[in-house]
């Protein structure tokens, strides 16, 4: 049974779906959830469903191999980051090449990059008149938005359609998707 890591900065509903998802399987589970902010929804959610949860800083993050080798001891096998803003420092890449993944809830390359995250994101949709968004699930590089693309899902956009209304369609789309393609992608290890 495979390890896995869940990176958030925020709600978490991702990462609450993936650990409802994995806790029902033999392939892997969530060993661990990290967040960068202590008053982020996931670390609710983490102890309610009784994951273990680590709160780190900026400089623990980016000037210290403190993370690598709480990842390590945990003997995780791979990382997810589910709504997470940071990012991924070189040493983390090192220690996991291929093994880190994230969803932007676009079709990139198209409204990705630094600062575009939530609802900015949904925004940008409406405001360029896109008759389609979606999600990515893409490989972690050193560069926002910008690795290997494992896989898009796509929904339609309808001209009367609000930035809420797309935000919920391409929620629907992450809870559908982003648990099974993790799972193709950790078994290739
Ligand atoms: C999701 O839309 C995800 O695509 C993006 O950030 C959002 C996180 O939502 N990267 P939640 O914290 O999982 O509810």
């Amino acid at each position: 049974m495979k390890k896995i890591a869940i990176f958030a900065s925020g709600s978490g509903s991702n990462a609450e779906n993936i650990i409802t998802y994995f806790s029902a399987r033999n392939s892997a589970r969530v060993e661990l959830i990290l967040s960068n902010r202590s008053d982020a929804m996931v670390l609710e959610r983490a102890k309610r469903l009784q994951v273990e949860a680590v709160v780190f800083d900026r400089d623990t993050f980016y000037h210290s191999d403190r993370i690598v080798s709480l990842l390590r001891d945990r003997a995780i096998d791979y990382v997810v980051l589910a709504g997470f803003l940071w990012l991924v420092p070189a040493n983390l890449l090192a220690a996991f090449p291929d093994r880190i993944v994230n969803i932007h809830p676009a079709l990139l390359p198209r409204h990705g990059g630094k600062g575009m995250y939530g609802d900015r994101v949904h925004r940008a949709v409406v405001e360029a008149g896109d008759a389609e968004s979606g999600i990515t699930i893409h490989r972690v590089n050193e560069v926002y938005d910008s690795g290997d693309i494992v896989a898009q899902y796509r929904v339609p956009v309808m001209p009367s359609d609000t930035p809420e209304q797309v935000a919920s369609k391409v929620h629907a789309l992450e809870y559908q998707y982003f648990p099974i393609e993790i799972e193709k992608e950790l078994l290739k290890f």
